[in-house]
């Protein structure tokens, strides 16, 4: 009877254990994502005069601890820690910022104490940052780039809650394998087909024809599309052990041009030139036998367009057999540069640069 009584007061016990240690379970919040913030300045750490100022402010002021301090509702979504890559304002990315960038960001989502990489950024050239990400970074981990139209010191600041959002983002599932995203205004563009299309609107990011991949809504990703070009994982180019990249510079096309522009930049060794012609990449008849000489030096020639949208028809407004240039697809002028430079590392062959605008 006593070892009755014994067996079910254990029982007893054992249950009542189980049934606390389901609830403690229930009870747990959910293991947060391990995000690190990789700040490179721009107007998110920018500060103004007053409240009311939005032009004239100072980019990049504010250190990474401080933009993290600044929104501490980043602790109920992630576990944050941040690092300080360069203080610029964006129009003085340099590519050797950008391969300390690439390395850290690659070597960061190698190890499994890292689920994601956000990157604070100026918005005047963060879509080349991006494109270049896209395209170098070895793993399908989350990147996503952020910046603000707005100081943080002026009235309605858009860079906390874009901060916010990008660092869901770079901690949630749903970005892995998307190639490295610019999230801003609620919005999420991919890397290679954002732009910015307004100099002082708070919407200016926006891919113009081909459109956003998704909406940050309610503290959650919802994406609707992906990139069908070739990114991050998938990309053959490695800028792993390099300390700089070939030199490739952007020819304008406007009425009544010269070749004067052009050929300096020849002289001066670029190795590569990226026309943004006008229309459907159409050239001027002396810029035109500029690139023919200069594609007789060994310089490769890429007909990009300065409209924005639509595809560059090869073979269309010039031979491009007959010239040996490249067509640059749907990419701008500053990311047709982007692609070009990697793909000099690699090959000065026109018909394998072809190839790669066609897939990347
Ligand atoms: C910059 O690009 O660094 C300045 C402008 C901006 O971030 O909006």
């Amino acid at each position: 009877m006593k070892r009755r009584l014994l067996c079910v007061l254990v029982t007893v016990c054992l249950l009542m254990f189980s049934l606390q240690v389901v609830v403690l379970a229930a009870d747990a919040p959910a293991k947060l994502p391990n995000v690190v913030i990789l700040a490179t300045g721009g107007t998110i750490a920018g500060s103004g005069a007053t409240t009311t100022t939005t032009v004239g402010y100072t980019a990049a002021t504010m250190p990474v601890d401080n933009l993290i301090n600044g929104v501490p509702e980043l602790k109920n979504v992630a576990n944050v820690t941040g690092e300080q890559i360069s203080q610029i304002a964006s129009e003085n990315m340099t590519n050797k910022v950008w391969l300390k960038l690439a390395k850290r960001v690659s070597e960061l989502l190698a190890s499994d104490n890292v689920d994601g990489i956000v990157i604070t950024h100026g918005t005047d050239t963060i879509e080349e940052t991006a494109y270049f990400l896209n395209l170098v970074v070895k793993s399908d981990k989350p990147v996503v780039v952020v910046g603000a139209m707005r100081p943080p010191t002026a009235m309605s600041a858009d860079g906390a809650m874009n901060l916010y959002n990008s660092v869901i983002l770079a901690g949630s599932k749903e970005a892995v394998g998307k190639g490295v995203l610019v999230c801003m205004n609620d919005v999420i563009n991919g890397a290679r087909d954002v732009t910015k299309t307004n100099t002082a609107l708070l919407d200016t990011f926006r891919a113009p024809e081909l459109g956003y991949l998704g909406y940050m809504q309610d503290s959650k990703p919802h994406f609707y599309k992906e990139s069908t070009r070739r990114h991050t994982t998938n990309s053959e180019f490695d800028v792993t052990n390099m300390t700089e990249l070939p030199r490739v510079d952007i020819v304008y096309g406007y009425e009544n041009n010269t070749r004067v522009g052009l050929d300096a930049f020849v002289a001066a060794g670029a190795k590569g030139i990226v026309h943004a012609g006008v229309g459907d990449g159409s050239l001027f008849t002396e810029v035109k036998e500029g690139l023919i000489d200069a594609q007789k030096k060994g310089v490769v020639i890429v007909r990009s367009s300065r409209v924005g949208n639509g595809i560059i028809a090869r073979n269309g407004e010039a031979n491009d057999d007959q010239l040996h240039f490249v067509a640059s697809d749907t990419l701008n002028a500053q990311k047709a540069r982007i692609l070009l430079m990697l793909a000099l590392t690699k090959t000065s062959d026109p018909t394998e640069i072809q190839r790669m605008f066609w897939e990347y």
